[in-house]
């Protein structure tokens, strides 16, 4: 496990790859879709590769495709390859599990945030070097959010209008202090969407630093789309 990028980084970046993708449609598992000829993965990498305080990135990729997933991204960064699990936070935990112990501060990502730029994970770094020791990229909700009764098969009745502006649209990476998110995983036995949720339930107080555009959750078929459009600035 001797794959390292700055030797004077004090961050490990784990990205997990290991998902299947089922809403952007059939074919490849999602980070191994193509986005300007280039895997989701490789963007992702390479973006995370060129912040100065990075020294580790371990991806969890899909169990079928380490060979190949090592092969993709030796030319781009050095990077330590695992299989991930059946959900989003085993293939945390996967990773996780190989960070070297002496690293400060572990960063939580998604491959299918392939546009998230360097400055973002240097400024998500930052605010956990300062002290905070969970930090997350937010950014305003846009639209009008309702609360619904979600009547199966009938129609979904509005409960109310949520006040927007203390919503958030969580992104990644998100960073912690090593022991904090290791103490989360231990403890955390359901299945949560984000880390910083398994903080959370530990008590651990989460700070937001303003996110990015650039660092949209490519889902859908649209969100592909709109990450080409985006490609020439970020
Ligand atoms: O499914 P979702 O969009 O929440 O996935 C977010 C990220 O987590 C993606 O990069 C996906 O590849 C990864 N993931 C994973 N292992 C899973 C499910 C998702 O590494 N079992």
């Amino acid at each position: 496990m001797t794959a390292q990028l700055n030797a004077d980084g004090d961050v490990a970046v784990l990205v997990p790859a290991a998902g299947s993708g089922v809403r952007l449609g059939p074919g490849a598992p999602k980070a191994l879709r193509l986005l300007a000829g280039e895997p989701l993965l490789v963007h992702a990498v390479r973006r995370v590769a060129a912040a100065p305080s990075v020294r580790t990135i371990v991806v969890a990729a899909p169990a079928a495709e380490l060979a190949a997933v090592r092969e993709l991204l030796a030319p781009v960064a050095p990077v330590i390859v695992v299989a991930g699990g059946a959900e989003r936070q085993d293939s945390v935990a996967a990773a996780l599990a190989v960070v070297p112990a002496d690293v400060a501060i572990v960063l939580v990502h998604d491959a299918a945030r392939a546009l998230a730029p360097p400055e973002l994970v240097e400024s998500v770094a930052a605010a956990v070097r300062s002290g905070h020791p969970a930090v997350i990229p937010a950014l305003p909700v846009v639209d009008t959010i309702k609360e619904v009764d979600p009547a199966p098969g009938g129609s979904e009745i509005v409960l109310g209008t949520v006040d927007r502006t203390v919503l958030r649209g969580v992104q990644t990476p998100q960073g912690f202090r090593h022991e904090v998110l290791a103490a989360a995983h231990r403890a955390a036995p359901a299945a949560h969407t984000d880390d910083a949720g398994m903080v959370e339930k530990a008590g651990i107080p989460v700070v937001c630093v303003p996110g990015s555009e650039l660092a949209l959750k490519i889902t859908r078929p649209l969100d592909l789309v709109i990450a080409e459009a985006l490609l020439p600035l970020a």
